[in-house]
């Protein structure tokens, strides 16, 4: 079965509501709701009084009709008599700035204090609730670090240095990684240490990013605090939180987090100035399947319409929540649920859309809410199925934050966009890619794209070498393999760590002005960045530039390694010119496309069964060889050819 259903807030609304509730989830096929994430002030009105009685109430009326219930820690958001009594829990900016409530998340996960509080309320909530018949799955806390990824309080201070104590060791082992001979830094004991709190200029860049990394680890460390909890006294309940995985969410390093989940859950939004929303959505729905290891996973959240957080929120077309879902679903989920149940007619989010909206049930969205539930009944037999990919992306937090740093020889040199544009160049061509961390098994793969990894450690980069040796395509862009993991730069060229590796040493970046052009000797165009590349013997230019400072030098290049190839593309190739270097890859690859004009995906089984998810996201209809079972509409695909309505989606069991 995949699960469907979405966050449920009943406190929001009187009796009789939740009642109609009940009711309408089961017309829509709802099996799986999450509630209590922000209902620790309903549920504590004043410190140690409880009124559990609402909350009784609506769990034994959804275990009656048959809903299960991911059930919250309550701790999302700490009631205003908690913060009224202790304002030092409040988090705070890298200027000081103390964050206050009236919103959500208005907590320091360093402060010990503030963490009893939530574990006494995570304990009361296991106690009272881990046995009763809905509790499905424990959703710990709401995004954790959504709001304050960062906090540069006195604890969040005491607890980096307990976490640089713990990473170096000795004071002089810190001072060596922060390279703090440099203006002046030198630490004498860790107690000197800071956050990278607002500085004259610069804080120093490893500060910088252990910071990040401290922070990730920080939020992962209250998490599993409120997980052993729930282990102790329910330890055959799973455990999961809602992650943000996407190319808009930078500061976890997820892939830190996975093997603390139970099962991996997903929260996802479009982007509404997006003409391609859905490639960015095929590419965090592969990004979450890469955190997951490759096993399924839940689509914990996204929308059935417009959102209220952007400048300007689109209202999804018709078709477009079922396929978007859908899309999930191609891609490893094995639940799809959305923010929220009922649209709130009060607070922060009271725009925000859900599966049944403010104008009720005779609404375009309730009637695609219910359409969606059946189609998920129907493919049911899908749950449990992996897919398989020939190609992977390396993708890495820590390289994305070390990418973004300041003080760099271009801040146009960014991370996420990039890894979606190869992205989206391998998904035009309907090649289903992996999106891996540097560390990860590459063996399967025989095309493995590498962007704008800056650093990297020796063993990864031995890593993705040694895809290269073993026989894969491997690509390597401009400004990889620049700094080791305390960001010091590997000295004798550029792109140091993958020197070797390429052939190649870069002896300068010539960075380009806003606007500026390349042109390269195939006539396609780049920007932002180049660099004056000497090659290797046994390493050929592919591409040269035409024109501008470093016409005649290299831009693209290419060697044999063992059985495989290493390239290197040292400039910004536009949509056309990177989409005409991955048709190269893919070719030497060996890999084939799968279908034109249409997103295809494959789910596989362990026994060998297979569904081909087929998604039109254009306005003409579309015919694609397929044969076998048509699952949405029930029917047998008929003379070996599927046609996909404008805008539609088609699951064939094929055989
Ligand atoms: C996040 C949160 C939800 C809600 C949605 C709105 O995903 O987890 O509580 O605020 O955003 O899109």
């Amino acid at each position: 079965m995949i699960q469907y259903g979405g966050d449920y807030n009943p406190e929001q609304w009187p009796l009789a509501t939740r009642i109609e509730d009940v009711e309408l989830m089961q017309q829509a096929g709802v099996t799986l709701v999450s509630v209590g994430i922000f209902s620790w002030a309903q549920l504590e009105p004043r410190e140690g009084e409880f009124d559990f009685g609402w909350l009784d109430d609506i769990l034994d009326r959804l275990a009656a009709a048959g809903i299960k219930v991911t059930l919250a820690t309550a701790t999302a958001s700490p009631p205003p008599w908690l913060t009224r009594k202790h304002p030092e829990f409040l988090p705070v900016l890298a200027d000081g700035t103390v964050l206050h409530p009236g919103g959500r998340q208005a907590y320091r996960v360093s402060s010990a204090a503030y963490r009893e509080y939530v574990l006494r309320m995570t304990r009361t909530m296991a106690e009272r609730y881990g046995t009763h018949p809905a509790l499905a799955l424990w959703h710990v806390d709401n995004e954790l670090g959504c709001h304050v990824p960062h906090d540069f309080s006195d604890d969040a201070a005491a607890a980096f240095r307990r976490w640089l104590a713990d990473r170096y060791g000795t004071v002089e082992a810190l001072n060596a990684a922060w390279g703090t001979a440099f203006w002046s830094q030198r630490y004498d004991s860790f107690d000197e240490v800071l956050p990278p709190r607002s500085a004259p200029t610069y804080p120093n860049p490893t500060q910088q990013l252990d910071f990040a990394r401290f922070s990730s680890d920080e939020l992962l460390v209250h998490y599993r605090a409120m997980r052993d909890v729930l282990r102790e006294i329910t330890p055959d309940i799973p455990t999961t939180t809602n992650l943000m995985l996407s190319t808009g969410t930078k500061r976890m390093d997820y892939f830190s987090w996975a093997d603390d989940l139970d099962v991996i859950a997903n929260d996802h939004y479009t982007r509404a100035h997006d003409p391609e929303a859905h490639v960015e959505l095929a590419f965090s729905a592969d990004l979450t399947r890469g955190v997951a290891g490759g096993d399924p996973w839940m689509l914990m959240e996204h929308s059935t319409s417009a959102v209220n957080w952007q400048p300007r929120n689109r209202t999804k077309r018709p078709g477009e929540m079922l396929r978007h879902s859908l899309a999930h679903v191609a891609r490893g989920a094995d639940a799809v649920m959305f923010f929220q149940w009922r649209q709130s007619a009060a607070g922060a989010e009271k725009f925000h859309s859900a599966m049944l909206p403010h104008g009720g049930t005779d609404t375009d969205v309730w009637r695609n809410t219910v359409t969606l539930g059946s189609a998920l009944k129907a493919l049911s037999e899908v749950e449990g199925s992996r897919v398989r990919a020939q190609a992977a992306i390396v993708f890495d937090y820590p390289a994305w934050w070390g990418t973004e740093l300041d003080s760099h020889p271009s801040a146009a040199v960014t991370y996420p966009d990039r890894v979606l544009a190869h992205y989206r160049a391998l998904w035009q061509r309907n090649i289903t890619v992996d999106i891996v961390r540097p560390s990860a098994d590459l063996s399967g793969y025989a095309l493995v794209v590498v962007p704008t990894l800056y650093l990297v450690t020796d063993a990864d980069a031995a890593n993705i070498a040694k895809a290269a040796a073993d026989g894969a395509s491997v690509l390597v862009t401009y400004f990889s393999g620049i700094a080791d993991e305390n960001d010091h730069i590997r000295l004798g060229g550029y792109p140091g760590a993958f020197r070797e590796l390429l052939g190649v040493r870069s002896e300068e970046f010539w960075a380009l002005q806003d606007g500026e052009t390349l042109t390269l000797d195939d006539g396609t165009r780049a920007d932002v960045w180049s660099e004056q590349t000497h090659l290797s013997p046994g390493t050929e230019a592919v591409r040269t530039y035409a024109d501008g400072d470093l016409a005649g030098w290299p831009a693209l290049t290419r060697r044999p390694v063992g059985s495989g190839a290493a390239w290197y593309l040292a400039t910004r190739l536009d949509a056309d010119g990177l989409q005409g270097v991955t048709d190269a890859l893919i070719a030497e690859a060996g890999l084939s496309p799968e279908l034109d004009g249409v997103e295809a995906v494959r789910r596989v089984a362990d026994d060998g069964r297979s569904w081909l998810f087929v998604l039109n996201h254009t306005g003409d209809e579309v015919t694609v060889p397929a044969s076998g079972h048509e699952l949405l509409r029930d029917e047998a695909v008929a003379g070996g050819s599927l046609v996909v309505a404008p805008g539609g989606v088609a699951v064939v069991r094929e055989g």
